[in-house]
């Protein structure tokens, strides 16, 4: 079996962003947002994507409309009945997703594969709640997704081999690489990736550099493209809050356990890009870092 029509659920940041890779690389993509606002935000981010894509002379303006053409935003999920894969893009929520895996598994074929792109719970409690836990994989992507090259396959003890090869193939039709992972919390980037950002809050805590020193730190003295605090605005304090809390219930290692800092940014609603401040403030026209922060530690 190989996939040929792709159901993503969420048109969030991360759902948008898959569904568009999947309708780019050719396959017809339905995706279902249950809050019709969030729908159009998600599908108007996919098209002003593939317009700016077009001005930098990225993508064709063919295949820019072919794209939009492969891609229908809905909020009924029946309208993923006919799907070969669904992959989950929803909020972290153990509740919410196997409500919705039950309701998807009424709907959808025999054959049919469920994913789901979360970066911290277990793929294994989502599968052993379904009826055809051989069948669930987790397929967990990168922020920005059209734009970072890889994917991660995640599987079970309970996934079929054949599975796991099929969505290794679909994940390589899109375009990404492939790195195949067990499950276990983090899989493998974000167990490496969250303990280094969570450090990074560390070392501003205990005074060891400013926002942009660490962040010009990490750029220019490892190679990276983000400093960890603008990555963690890119990521969102709010999720790395909330993943860091699971990695700690699973690992109950002293390098997952959330800074107070970041802890007390999130309660004050400093989420990152999204919410217009984290550890930069986007009011302007370039981020600024928030040295406030700075100041409020004792620093200045
Ligand atoms: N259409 C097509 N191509 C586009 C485009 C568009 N609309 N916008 C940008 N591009 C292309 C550019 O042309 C450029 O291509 P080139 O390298 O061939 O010239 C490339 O994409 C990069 O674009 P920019 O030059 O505009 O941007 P940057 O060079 O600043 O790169 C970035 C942006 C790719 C986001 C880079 O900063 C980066 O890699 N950052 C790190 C992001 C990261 O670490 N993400 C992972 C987060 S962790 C996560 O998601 C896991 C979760 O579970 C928490």
């Amino acid at each position: 079996m190989d996939v040929r029509k792709v159901g993503v659920v969420g048109c969030g940041l991360m759902g948008s962003g898959i569904a568009q890779v999947a309708a780019q690389a050719g396959f017809e993509t339905v995706v279902r947002e249950v809050d019709e606002a969030v729908l159009r935000r998600g599908l108007g981010a996919i098209e002003s994507f593939l317009a700016r894509g077009v001005e930098r002379g990225k993508v064709k303006e063919a295949d820019r409309q072919a794209t939009l053409g492969r891609l229908r935003g809905t909020t009924k999920l029946d309208d993923l009945a006919a799907c070969d894969i669904v992959v989950e893009a929803i909020v972290e929520d153990r509740a919410a997703k196997r409500s919705l895996f039950g309701e998807l598994e009424g709907l959808l074929g025999a054959e049919a594969i469920l994913a789901s792109n979360t970066s911290s719970l277990s793929i294994t409690e989502m599968a052993a709640a379904t009826r055809r836990p051989e069948r669930f994989v987790g397929l967990h992507f990168f922020n920005p997704v059209p734009l970072m090259p890889l994917v991660e396959v995640v599987r079970t003890m309970l996934t079929d081999p054949e599975v796991e090869a099929v969505v290794g193939r679909f994940g390589v039709a899109l375009g990404k690489t492939v790195v195949r992972a067990t499950d276990r919390t983090g899989f493998v980037v974000n167990r490496l990736l969250v303990p280094y950002l969570l450090d990074a809050v560390r070392a501003l805590e205990e005074g060891v550099g400013s926002i942009e020193d660490i962040d010009a730190g990490m750029r220019l003295g490892c190679g990276y493209p983000m400093g960890p605090f603008t990555l963690l605005d890119l990521v969102g304090l709010d999720t790395t809050v909330s993943i860091a809390g699971i990695f700690f219930e699973e690992f109950r290692e002293p390098r997952y356990a959330t800074p107070p800092l970041i802890r007390r940014m999130v309660l004050a609603g400093f989420h990152g890009r999204k919410s217009g401040r984290g550890f930069y403030d986007y009011s302007g026209p370039q981020p600024r870092p928030n040295d406030f922060l700075w100041q409020r530690l004792g620093r200045a």
